[in-house]
């Protein structure tokens, strides 16, 4: 059975915004023990963009929602919601998405801070469309932003070459019937808690001169098995998203997956019999920007004109939690 909303809610404007500063591979090189050919043949990636020290998640995450608010129309002061997904908030409290209010002048907005790493913005998605379905609310707001170059370890080369720093955003508004979020499903898991997580800085292990001088402030990953368990789920649950729809992968426009890495992203694309021109790849020049990877994956997808009014569209995400899950979506506008 297909989670349909109850109503239609739909994306109806899209925006992004990333550092200005471009690292290469070669740039790493000069410092890290690795070079450009085993980082693009191994991730798919070339650049990332990295922020100044003491950029905080919120000043990314302003532009961004700024540029997704004119091209929706939509004035600050008409967000009831602001949901912001990212596991590098400017503080643990207060949340990010107050700070982001304040700055934006949405003064009607209520808002808060969604945790579930690279899937963080399809939940926010979800749950931002699902508020709307519940006829409390008329348009919310949603970012996914992520500073990862602020706990990502520059010496550890296993995760220093994987990631950088960005930010998505979309307004949600109902919709014209049959437009909008179609469907979606999504799980937690924490039996892979252990797979990709940050040991330090929250309450099992406070920041202390230990926790520095250990490096427990920065991402930790077993690469391989998240990589095995991220081309099964993505791949399974777009291939849901099909089945259940009565759709099958010629009736779809653009696969937008979490951008990891691309061989991730192929395999996941074998698996659901898509082909390459159906998929959307924005990890060569922005490498794994966590929660923003999907929300300027579809801007830049809209911008460029891959996607069009009634398209369909699935999203995929797989993240530290484990989380997972996948949307289809018909294109608004
Ligand atoms: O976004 C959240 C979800 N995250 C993901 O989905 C990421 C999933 N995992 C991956 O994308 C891949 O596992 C990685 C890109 C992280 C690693 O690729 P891999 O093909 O699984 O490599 P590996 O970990 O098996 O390492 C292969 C070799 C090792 O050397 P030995 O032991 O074979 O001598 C590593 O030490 O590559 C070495 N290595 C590097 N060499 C040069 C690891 N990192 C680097 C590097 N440069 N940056």
């Amino acid at each position: 059975m297909t989670r349909h909303l109850g109503k239609s809610v739909g994306i109806i404007g899209t925006g992004q915004h990333y550092p200005e500063r471009t690292i290469s591979n070669h740039d790493l090189s000069e410092y890290l023990d690795t070079d450009d050919e085993w980082i693009r043949s191994r991730t798919g990636i070339s650049n990332r963009r990295v922020a100044d020290p003491g950029t905080g998640a919120s000043e990314l995450g302003v532009p961004a929602l700024l540029q997704a608010l004119q091209n929706a129309k939509v004035e600050p002061n008409e967000i009831d919601a602001i949901i912001v997904a990212t596991v590098t908030p400017d503080t643990l409290f207060p949340s990010t998405a107050c700070r982001i209010q304040e700055k934006i002048g949405a003064t009607k907005a209520f808002g808060f801070d969604l945790s579930a790493a690279c899937s963080g913005f399809v939940f926010a998605l979800t749950t931002g469309a699902s508020m709307i379905a519940s006829g409390s609310y008329q348009k919310v707001a949603i970012v996914g932003v992520d500073i990862m170059s602020s706990i990502i370890n520059p010496e550890d080369r296993t995760t220093a070459v994987l990631f950088g720093d960005g930010a998505g955003a979309v307004i949600l508004s109902e919709v014209a019937p049959t437009f909008g979020i179609l469907d979606f499903e999504q799980r937690i898991d924490g039996s892979g808690a252990d797979s990709l997580f940050m040991s330090a800085g929250g309450s099992k292990r406070p920041a202390s001169l230990e926790t520095v001088k250990n490096k427990e402030h920065f991402a930790v990953q077993l690469g391989q098995d998240v990589y095995k368990n991220a081309v099964v789920a993505m791949s399974e649950y777009a291939r849901l998203m099909l089945d259940r729809n009565g759709l099958t992968s010629d009736d779809l426009k653009l696969f937008i997956p979490h951008q990891a890495n691309s061989r991730i992203i192929e395999a996941a694309a074998k698996r659901l019999g898509i082909t390459e021109d159906k998929v959307m790849i924005n990890i060569d020049q922005f490498a794994n920007t966590t929660a923003a990877t999907i929300p300027t994956a579809i801007h830049q997808a809209y911008q460029s004109q891959r996607i069009a009014k009634g398209d369909h569209v699935i999203l995929t995400a797989f993240g530290a939690g484990y989380t997972y899950g996948s949307v289809l979506m018909k294109w608004v506008y």
